[in-house]
């Protein structure tokens, strides 16, 4: 994976541009889930974590200092952001700004190639972008690891979009400090393995419940949480064991099962939280329908209705058809692994 990966590493030094720093990332899809905080305003999660960085939807995002302004701007999309949206991206200048010492405003353009809000991990590649277009912008030179454990604070599931290919992130050690010193990414080489993964847009609105209300919730509420962290370990273990084998299929069944785990830890959350629709239903019982032809194709999903189905690259467009079939009226996006974020030459440099 990736020379591209490695090309995006180099493209990504930190530096301050006239006219703006832009960085691109993509999302990643966890194969072993992140879900739950055990430090809310670090970000730091309960469990470890290990994600796909896709080669589609990416967001790409501008940072430009703007010393004469009264505050931040923030514009996702082409349209002026308020309420939450700004108030995180606002909280996550704030942070870039004290640790480069500095004070200016900046305004902040981003754009996502991803329904934003709608379980298609557009935080994560929200906030890997953001962390390092700020970064460059403000003048600060963070290697991968720093990088990672910033745009963590914005979204834990966006220190792993700062890597192509596979990336495991690290749930840390200790409180307060150390906590936040031990909990970033980093990739894990997988040779020779790039399944394809079918995305299954069955709702590409905002979810009712945001992930960060949600997994409160699980974690305060659900008797089920603390049995679901405890076999993610082992899932995490094996799916090591598995992805350097290239074993597609003991990989599908990992991440399958560990992202029904999740999603029956909220429904046993008190009031549940229940992201799967019936379009995801009949989705995943096309998967197993699927597997019993002898197509080896798992699913999982995030906060969110949208089915991911991982498969053999030769195997894709059956598999689009079978959820298509499915679930008539959903629409469908074929990724493979992606790169890790990096920043771009602004515009008219
Ligand atoms: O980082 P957030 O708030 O986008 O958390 C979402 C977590 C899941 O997507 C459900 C799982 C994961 O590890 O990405």
């Amino acid at each position: 994976m990736s020379t591209d990966h490695e090309r995006g590493r180099g493209r990504r030094q930190a530096k301050v541009l006239d006219r703006g720093s832009t960085a691109v990332a993509h999302p990643n899809i966890a194969l072993i889930k992140y879900w739950g905080k055990r430090d809310e305003r670090l970000v730091v999660p309960y469990v470890d974590s290990l994600s796909m960085t896709l080669d589609v939807f990416p967001t790409s995002t501008t940072v430009r200092l703007s010393p004469g302004a009264r505050a931040d701007r923030v514009t996702l999309d082409g349209t002026s952001a308020e309420g939450e949206v700004r108030r995180r991206v606002v909280a996550f200048l704030d942070l870039v700004r004290e640790l480069a010492g500095r004070t200016e405003p900046a305004a902040v353009d981003t754009r996502n190639a991803v329904p934003t809000g709608a379980g298609l991990a557009s935080s994560a590649s929200g906030f890997a972008a953001l962390a390092v277009a700020a970064s460059a912008a403000y003048g600060l030179d963070l290697d991968d690891t720093a990088l990672s454990r910033l745009a963590r604070r914005g979204s834990a599931s966006a220190a792993r979009s700062i890597f192509g290919g596979y990336a495991l992130c690290h749930a840390g050690q200790g409180v307060g400090a150390a906590a936040d010193l031990s909990s970033y990414a980093e990739p894990v080489p997988v040779p020779d393995f790039d399944p394809a993964l079918v995305i299954a847009l069955v709702d590409a609105g905002p979810k009712a419940v945001s992930s960060r209300v949600a997994m409160r919730r699980t974690v305060e509420t659900s008797p089920l949480y603390e049995a679901w962290a405890r076999s993610s370990k082992d899932d995490l273990t094996d799916m090591r064991e598995m992805l350097s084998r290239g074993d597609l299929e003991g990989v599908g069944e990992i991440a399958e099962r560990n992202a029904l785990g999740m999603h029956a830890t909220m429904l046993a959350a008190r009031p549940a939280v229940r992201y799967l629709s019936p379009a995801t239903v009949a989705v995943l019982d096309g998967v197993i329908q699927l597997r019993r032809d002898g197509v080896p194709a798992y699913a999982t999903m995030d906060a969110g209705p949208n089915v991911k189905v991982l498969c053999h690259p030769a195997d894709a467009g059956r598999v689009a058809d079978t959820v298509l079939g499915a679930a008539p009226g959903c629409s469908v996006v074929t990724a493979r692994c992606g790169p890790g974020a990096r920043l771009r030459t602004a515009a008219g440099r």
